[in-house]
């Protein structure tokens, strides 16, 4: 008999897990990382170098470059952020995260309590609107259109709460390519964005880390670059463009936040043998290893995006992304995409269904959201070919896939 631990957990603890069965044939979900896209031999050689020349710095939890992380590694992101995102910023502003979802908890514990009210995309990263549930915190969606989140709708949101007499703890957003609509908010909606913010007196909180791949390598300014009053905290991350399971993503922010989450990061420093490798890797590689990275990306998106179409005809819409690793799939009303993606699971394909990643359940109802990055073309191809079937089956859409006209089963 095993031991009961029921009476000891503690209140207000989230569902306990389910034991994980491994991916399903046809994974779409997740957010990973290309398995062919890893620099494996670049990333020996860096960690070989690195550790040759500065292991001793191991013996030192936090390598002898205090709380915010390796040095070197935030030296890199100084001249990084500078060229691609416009950041200017020293190495002291920066923190070294433990991949960039401790940076969500980190500004969550510090800023949010329950009862509280965040404001976001509608449609956003679900591992961000599950932390607002889990703190009871309030969310208030702007909808978004191609050009990203729609400022006559932050606008209103602002001064609806206003007049309620709440003042949201902060905006936040995936400005360069959402996830999970890939859309990009331009200069002139970020410069609206910021004036909002500062009309109405609240910092911003911009998630970055998909901004190195649009396709075109060209992206505007962050929102940190554009603020005139230092009222933004911007995340990043080594996960979309090295990869995921380094764990490693950063912040920037002023030593006002800085101060008082440092004392919050209670891991004594994040993986040193990873910010070793990484700073000595990027210093040669970044800038070459990305630009590829993102045209096999934009392979895969384009392998997707004609197997959609094969496969789904009209029944499926979506706006072709500028960047990024996922699609956002609008499907006939008729598909229920909670139920679609239990059906295909057992089909073997698993897929993220809308009403996870926005907080208006009736507008996601019938979307979904595919990861193109990790799958390979093969897997691309053959998963939407049984996504299809699976969805015929069920919903009666789309009624011809694969250029074939089939019964309802
Ligand atoms: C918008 C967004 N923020 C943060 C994360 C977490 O990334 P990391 O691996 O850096 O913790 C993800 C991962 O998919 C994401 O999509």
């Amino acid at each position: 008999m095993s031991f009961d631990f029921t009476p000891f957990f503690a209140a207000n603890l989230p569902p306990a897990a389910a034991r994980w069965a491994g991916w399903a044939k046809y994974n779409f979900t997740f957010g990973n990382n290309d398995p062919d896209g890893i620099a494996i031999d670049d990333l020996k050689a860096a960690a070989e170098a690195a550790l040759t020349r500065e292991g001793r710095r191991l013996a030192d939890y936090r390598m002898l470059s205090g709380p915010q992380g390796y040095r070197p590694l935030r030296e890199f992101l100084v001249r990084k952020l500078k060229r691609d995102a416009g950041i200017d910023c020293t190495a002291d502003d920066i923190l070294i995260l433990s991949g960039s979802l401790q940076g969500l908890d980190l500004v969550n514990a510090a800023l949010t309590e329950r009862g509280d009210t965040v404001i976001c995309e509608r449609d956003c990263y679900e591992g961000t609107l599950n932390r607002y549930a889990r703190r009871g915190v309030g969310v208030a969606g702007i909808p978004v259109d191609k050009g990203g989140m729609r400022m006559d709708a932050l606008e209103q949101a602002l001064e609806e709460l206003k007049q309620k007499g709440v003042r949201p703890k902060f905006i936040y957003t995936i400005a360069t390519v959402q996830n999970p609509t890939g859309t990009v908010l331009d200069v002139d909606r970020r410069r609206q964005l910021l004036a909002l913010a500062e009309h109405y007196g609240v910092p911003v909180f911009e998630d970055d880390c998909y901004a190195d791949l649009t396709w075109s390598g060209a992206r505007p300014p962050a929102l940190y670059a554009m603020s005139p009053s230092q009222n933004v905290i911007h995340l990043g991350s080594f996960s979309k463009t090295i990869a995921p399971a380094l764990r490693v993503g950063f912040m920037v922010a002023p030593w006002a936040i800085l101060s008082r989450l440092l004392p919050l990061k209670t891991d004594a420093g994040s993986g040193g043998l990873e910010q070793l490798m990484l700073a000595e890797y990027c210093e040669a590689h970044f800038a070459t290893h990305v630009p590829a990275l993102r045209q096999r990306f934009k392979a895969k998106l384009d392998t997707m995006v004609a197997a959609l179409n094969e496969q789904f005809g009209t029944a499926a819409e979506f706006d072709y992304p500028p960047g990024g690793i996922f699609l956002w799939v609008k499907l006939p009303d008729s598909v229920d995409a909670m139920k679609l993606r239990e059906k295909a699971l057992a089909a073997g394909v698993q897929i993220n269904p809308g009403p996870e990643w926005s907080i208006d359940k009736a507008y996601s109802r019938s979307r979904i959201r595919l990861c193109f990055a990790s799958p390979s073309h093969d897997e691309i191809r053959d998963g939407i070919a049984v996504l299809a079937e699976v969805c015929r089956k069920e919903f009666g859409v789309p009624e011809r896939s694969g250029n074939i006209q089939r019964a309802r089963g």
